[in-house]
This record gives structure tokens, C-alpha cells and sequence, in this order.
């Protein structure tokens, strides 16, 4: 099956996610037809959200057309029936098994069925998901980060009944969308990042929970520890670059003794139980005053575009250092 690549692709559900994609792809020159599945939900800030997007990549240097221009490349909707030109099909909406079983319904009986139906879920199996198609060999995961405009991550997920060459082919499309994509060949529950990163929180409520040490203490280790080399290499990689023997080592001891808890740590538990949501109410782990929380905010933004430059120029000279195996 060769996908026509050339064609628009649709974003179903304009929220956080669904906006941050549509800008992702047109800075990547791909035409967008955007569905809002309840308009209601949406203000007049939605398309005004994606064009404030464009005009910061525009600045930062991540686009070169003008905002403007780019943004004649997208059309609103709220008809299922105008998704009918796309090659592919994104679903962002809310992580309800209901809602996006009904918004499959209504994408399904919309377009042909050669057109590829992709979820952005977070966490839920893929190969759960395809069963509540008419025909689930068209359906993939494509779980992007967020924002997907700065941010290269892009997993590309095979169900039990997606054909692995489609996969392999959307891997390749990302490219282009200036992704450097994985493509995860075997479902699996959180795909490879939420598997690793959630490893990782568990460890650190337990850390906290447990009297070990602090929450900003436990941050302050993470940002300098891993936050130092991830943006230049993966976990096998640091391990080959720093002596892979002593990990050898410290695994046989340390293992045995990480958390294997299985329930939601009580921490997380009772801020969400009180509604806390981090910087969206000034409830989080740390408390925020309005002023302190725009400020995490606008901070965190800046700094996606300026780890994106270096990532960049990272990635291009260890493309340079893997190149050294063919020149003898
Ligand atoms: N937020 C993130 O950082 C992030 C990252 C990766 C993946 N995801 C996944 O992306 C998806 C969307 O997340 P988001 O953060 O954009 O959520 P969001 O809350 O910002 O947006 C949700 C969208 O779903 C729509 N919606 C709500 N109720 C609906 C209904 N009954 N029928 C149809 N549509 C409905 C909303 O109108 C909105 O367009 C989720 O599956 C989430 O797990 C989120």
C-alpha cells in the first residue's frame, strides 16, 4: 500500500495537542484541515492560538514563510465530511475510551478507507484501540510531544493488525515533518518513552515519600544529572560513552532495590483529589502565584526553541561522527 503523502492530513480535536500538531505540520510545508468534534469547546482563540504559533516559529527561526502565508494552509471545520481529502487522519481528542471510539465512528464513515486514522493517545494500547475500527489495519499511534512544533519526538505505533511496511513508511514522512521519529513495531502499553519516563516518577515519589529526600531536591538531581547529556544521547549510548561495565555492576545491586509499587503514589493522589493542576491553578507540587506560574511558563517556552537549536546542531555532528564508519 503506498500512502499519497501529498494529500492534506486532518487533526481531529484542537485542544492543547490537537493545535500545537497543526502548527508542527505547517511549518513542514503539509496542508491541514483542522476539526473542532465540539465547537462549543473551542473559542475564537483556537485559530488565533495556531497563528501565534507560526509567527513564533517565524521569529525563532523554525520556519522561514511568513505566518500569514502559512496559515492560509489551514482550514476550520466542524464537518467530518470535509476530512474526505486526506491521506491521514490525527485523533487528539480527551484520553476517554467513549469519546474516541465515537470520533472513529465518525472519521471512519467519512473517508475512503485507504485513508490511514492515527490517535495521539498517551497510553492506551493501540491494538485496544484498531478493534473499534471497521477496518483497523488503517490505524496507528502517532504520539507526539508536546509542543510538536519544537520538539522532535514523534512515536509512530504498530497495533497487532497494523502492516509494519505502513509504519515504515510513516516513519519515513515524519522525517520530512523534521521529526526524528521512533517506530515502536510491537504495542506495547506507553509506547517507549511514558514506559521510561514513568519508571522514573515512580522512583522519585518513592524517593520523597519515603523521607530519602526532598522534591526539589529529587528535581534539582534530575535537571543535572539526566538533563545534561539526554538532549545529546539516548540511555544505550551514554552507557557506551561513560563505561558500560560499572552500570554492569550497580545494576545487579541497585535493581533488586528500586520501587516496583503498583498503586498511584499517595502524593500524586491527594493533590489531584483537591484539584491542584501545577501552573493552570497554582496547585501543584510546588504552589505558584499567578505571576510566578506566566513566568514558568513563558520561561519553559523560550527554552523549547533554544534546546531545539542545540539539539539540532548536536544531531548534525553525530550524524558526522556515525558517517566516520563508511570513510576509511
Ligand atoms: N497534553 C499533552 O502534553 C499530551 C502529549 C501527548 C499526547 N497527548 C494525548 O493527546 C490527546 C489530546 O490531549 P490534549 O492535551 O490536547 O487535550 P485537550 O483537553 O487540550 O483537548 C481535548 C480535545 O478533545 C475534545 N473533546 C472533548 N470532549 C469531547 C467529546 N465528547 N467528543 C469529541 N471530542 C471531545 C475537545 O473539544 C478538545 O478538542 C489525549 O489522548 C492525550 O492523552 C497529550
Amino acid at each position: 500500500m503506498e500512502l499519497n503523502t501529498n494529500a492534506k492530513v486532518g487533526i481531529v480535536g484542537l485542544g492543547l495537542m490537537g493545535t500545537s500538531i497543526a502548527t508542527a505540520l505547517l511549518i513542514n510545508g503539509q496542508k491541514v484541515i483542522a476539526l473542532e468534534p465540539i465547537p462549543s469547546n473551542t473559542d475564537q482563540n483556537t485559530p488565533n492560538r495556531i497563528l501565534r504559533a507560526l509567527e513564533e516559529c517565524y521569529r525563532e527561526g523554525l520556519s522561514t514563510v511568513p505566518a500569514g502565508d502559512l496559515f492560509k494552509k489551514i482550514k476550520f471545520t466542524s464537518d467530518y465530511t470535509d476530512l474526505k481529502p486526506c491521506w491521514l487522519v490525527m485523533e487528539c481528542v480527551l484520553e476517554d475510551l467513549k469519546i474516541k471510539q465515537e470520533v472513529y465512528g465518525k472519521i471512519e464513515s467519512s473517508v475512503p478507507d485507504e485513508v490511514i486514522i492515527a490517535t495521539n493517545t498517551s497510553a492506551m494500547p493501540i491494538s485496544m484501540l484498531q478493534n473499534c475500527l471497521k477496518v483497523p489495519e488503517r490505524f496507528f499511534g502517532m504520539h507526539w510531544a508536546e509542543p510538536a512544533y519544537t520538539s522532535k519526538f514523534l512515536e509512530i505505533v504498530c497495533g497487532e493488525k497494523s502492516p509494519l511496511e505502513v509504519g515504515e513508511q510513516l516513519y519515513a514522512v515524519t522525517k520530512k515533518w523534521g521529526k526524528e521519529p521512533t517506530l515502536v513495531r510491537k504495542d506495547i502499553r506507553g509506547f517507549i518513552t511514558n514506559r521510561i519516563m514513568y519508571a522514573m516518577y515512580r522512583e522519585a515519589f518513592h524517593l520523597v515519600e519515603n523521607g530519602y529526600a526532598t522534591i526539589e531536591d529529587v528535581d534539582r538531581a534530575c535537571k543535572n544529572d539526566g538533563g545534561h547529556w539526554m538532549t545529546f544521547c539516548g540511555l544505550f549510548r551514554y552507557m557506551d560513552l561513560t563505561g558500560l561495565q560499572a552500570y554492569h555492576s550497580v545494576m545487579k545491586d541497585l535493581f533488586p532495590e528500586l520501587s516496583n509499587q503498583t498503586t498511584v503514589p499517595k502524593l500524586i493522589n491527594e493533590i489531584a483529589k483537591e484539584g491542584g493542576n501545577g501552573i493552570f491553578n497554582g496547585k501543584g507540587f510546588y504552589e505558584y502565584t499567578s505571576e510566578e506560574a506566566k513566568a514558568w511558563e513563558s520561561t519553559f517556552e523560550k527554552f523549547k526553541f533554544d534546546i531545539n537549536r542545540l539539539s539540532s546542531t548536536y544531531t548534525d555532528k553525530t550524524k558526522d561522527i556515525s558517517s566516520l564508519k563508511t570513510k576509511k
